[in-house]
């Protein structure tokens, strides 16, 4: 088990979890321990398994046919990996921001109120406290106030990226899954997201992918070295950059590969 020898709070345990793509295995039996309210970086080259491991972490590789997964995963002490887990409830719990900004084609309002109306909200002043809090939270609000009912599609990339994490907040999640959220964005919408990570870390546990290992330093508490489908490293990330134990950590952080 890699955990970071510290007092903090567990929110995710994964056990000895594999993950196979038909016959080829992408995820070699990763035991970890994600703490509560830090931000967790996923380094590593290319093709190496972080998102495949980000993706187990809410069972979007369910959505996968050809996928077999051993193991267990557990939130809170639960796992997730049992057939009573109703996915929809757990993907409320455990929300997910991808690479590309993928809002719906409505307006910035109704962008946020879907979770909500989809769990049944149809109070009107509910569902608009709902969105102001959302937007607040995802440090887009002052952008948007005056024109909640403008298409979403109509906003900048780094406005779109903030307004799916508005909308992923929307439902209250727990755990925020983030897969290289700021890799399309100019530097400084990538500076807003990182902020907003910050802040974020306070009420929810934040696991991030990123390529760029300066975004890792900057915005994490700990950092997660893979490589090809292994853990390799996991520990603070000041010390995994200034004094990395193994050889392999070493050489991806200097530049040697990847
Ligand atoms: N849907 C899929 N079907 C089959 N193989 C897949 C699928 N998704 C990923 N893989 C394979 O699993 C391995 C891990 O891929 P994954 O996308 O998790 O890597 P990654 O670390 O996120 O890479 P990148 O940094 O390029 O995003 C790769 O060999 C990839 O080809
Ligand atoms: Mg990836």
């Amino acid at each position: 088990m890699m955990t970071p020898n510290d007092n903090m709070a567990t929110k995710v345990t994964t056990e000895s979890l594999d993950l196979f793509y038909g016959e080829k295995q992408a995820l070699h039996s990763i035991s970890m321990e994600i703490p509560a309210n830090r931000v967790t970086a996923f380094i590593g080259p290319s093709g190496c398994g972080k998102s495949t491991f980000l993706r187990s972490i809410n069972r979007m590789n369910d959505l996968i046919p050809s996928v077999r997964i051993h193991g267990k995963v557990f939130l809170d002490g639960v796992n997730i990996y049992t057939k009573d887990i109703d996915t929809v409830e757990l993907r409320k719990r455990v929300g997910m921001i991808f690479q590309k900004s993928n809002p719906f084609p409505k307006s910035i309002y109704e962008n946020v109120a879907y979770g909500p109306k989809i769990n049944g909200m149809q109070n009107r002043a509910i569902l608009d406290e709902i969105v102001e809090k959302s937007l607040r939270r995802a440090a887009l609000w002052n952008e948007v106030k005056d024109e909640l009912k403008k298409s979403a599609l109509s906003l900048s990339g780094g406005q779109q990226q903030r307004l799916c994490i508005a909308r992923a907040l929307a439902v209250d999640p727990e755990v925020l899954l983030m897969d290289e959220p700021a890799s399309a964005l100019d530097p400084i919408a990538t500076g807003k997201i990182e902020e907003l990570i910050f802040e974020l870390k306070d009420q929810y546990t934040i696991v991030i992918v990123t390529h760029n290992m300066q975004q890792a330093a900057r915005v994490s508490d700990l950092t997660a070295f893979f490589y090809l489908g292994e853990l390799i490293e996991f520990g603070k990330t000041k010390s995994l950059f200034t004094t990395p134990e193994k050889a392999q950590t070493e050489d991806y952080i200097t530049g040697r590969f990847g």
